[in-house]
């Protein structure tokens, strides 16, 4: 446990997985979100990552049902195409020999897959717009500062416009994000979302789902370009369940090496590599009397590396984390969170990084053009300082 005095209330750094699993589970009614979402505050306003209390809690279970399993399938036909699609830019590359930049194009890929499974067919009607589509602002910078803050609120009006003629329209609301957002009531009320509280939900949704997403595939991709052996396995296992075709829903889950080689990815470069929280109430964690006020930042990359809990922590082994992503020591892995708070869109992220990592090995081998991990570059996600380059060739 690591204490700062700053200016005011004092700011913690906790890495004890004990007391990180209390504060996320059991305690979790007596934490608010704290510092760590003030500035996405700004972009998401009342959207689930950034509510708290009664507020989120009903949130959370009326939108719930829409990142079930049943509802996650049903996404993987349109996650499939938005792979396929790109495939041109891979063969592109294996032909020419020139090297892919795995970060922009994992970029490319996951924008496209988060904005088809929020507005379905009504994205086409977004790539009609004069100027082309305005949510391709999201991947032209990296910066969340008040200038994106400014141009990102500018398509709130977008939102609404699509959600206003779908509703005119009549009829179903559609299966994919908006849809069920839309069809989703209070459990209490049997009100219907407001549409502020539809514009903040589906926001979230998009900045919570989408660099996130990125960074892992790009950071498997970079992790299997360097390690030749797991490469190889995984080919194996992909051509002994599925062969060269897409995967169905069904046969994801039988790919155990792709899971382990997704939750080692995260161990070891964990999008959301810091969070915080806010104590609401006095408490005693680890033994340390905890003030009201108090903040505490979570350090997931520091805490997956702790030599106490992961042998030899710098090493990628895909072999230390079930399939099932539940890590021997409890709190000792929290890519996702954990607890009533855990990250709505696993399953979903899961889906897609399995689903990306499965169709393209028996497709392409991937080797990396400078040697050596990538430097990192902690900002709101953990990202690569500088591209990463994989030169690609067919399998
Ligand atoms: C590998 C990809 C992802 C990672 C590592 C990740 C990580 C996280 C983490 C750590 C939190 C919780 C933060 C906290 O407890 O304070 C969170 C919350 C959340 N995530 Fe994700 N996320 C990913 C993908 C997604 C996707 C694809 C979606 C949407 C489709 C999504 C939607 C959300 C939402 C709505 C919340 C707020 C949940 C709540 O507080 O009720 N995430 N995510």
């Amino acid at each position: 446990m690591y204490k700062r005095q700053g200016g005011g209330l004092p700011v913690w750094v906790l890495n004890d997985p004990d007391a990180i699993h209390q504060i996320l589970t059991k305690k979790q009614p007596s934490y608010g979100k704290g510092v760590g979402f003030e500035r996405v505050k700004m972009l998401l306003g009342d959207g689930l990552i950034v509510s708290d209390g009664e507020h989120w809690r009903k949130r959370r279970q009326m939108l719930q049902p829409a990142f079930t399993r049943p509802s996650i399938a049903s996404a993987t036909g349109l996650i499939r195409t938005c792979i396929e699609n790109r495939m041109s830019v891979w063969d592109a590359h294996a032909e020419s020999g020139e090297p892919l930049d795995i970060s922009e194009e994992a970029n490319q890929l996951g924008l496209r897959i988060i904005l088809r499974s929020i507005f379905g067919d009504d994205l086409e009607l977004l790539d009609a717009r004069e100027g082309g589509n305005p949510f391709h602002m999201v991947t032209n910078t990296h910066e969340r500062d008040l200038m994106f803050a400014m141009r990102f609120r500018q398509l709130w009006p977008v939102v609404r416009e699509i959600a206003e003629v779908r509703r005119e329209r009549g009829g179903p609301l559609g299966q994919d994000f908006l849809g069920r957002f839309m069809g989703s009531v209070d459990k209490e009320s049997g009100e219907p979302l407001d549409m502020q509280g539809l514009v903040d939900e589906i926001m979230t949704l998009l900045i919570a789902g989408h660099e996130t997403t990125a960074a892992t595939i790009a950071w498997a991709w970079s992790l299997l370009a360097r390690h030749e052996g797991v490469q190889e396995e995984l080919r194996s296992e992909v051509m002994g369940h599925v062969g060269l075709k897409p995967p169905e829903a069904s046969e994801l889950k039988g790919l155990d090496l792709s899971h382990r080689i997704v939750h080692e990815t995260l161990r070891l470069y964990p999008p959301v590599w810091m969070f915080s929280r806010q104590a609401l109430q006095d408490d005693v964690l680890a033994g340390y009397h905890v003030p009201a006020g108090t903040q505490i930042l979570l350090t997931p990359f520091l805490l997956h590396r702790r030599p106490e809990f992961w042998d030899e922590p710098e090493r990628f082994d895909p072999g230390r984390i079930p399939a099932s992503g539940i890590a021997p020591v409890r709190g000792a892995y929290i890519p996702f969170s954990a607890g009533p708070r855990r990250c709505a869109g696993d399953l979903f992220a899961l889906n897609v990084v399995v689903q990306h990592l499965a169709w393209t090995v028996g497709r392409y081998h991937l080797s990396p053009v400078e040697p050596g991990a990538p430097e990192l570059d902690p900002g709101v996600n953990l990202r690569a300082l500088h591209p990463i380059r994989l030169r690609v060739r067919r399998a």
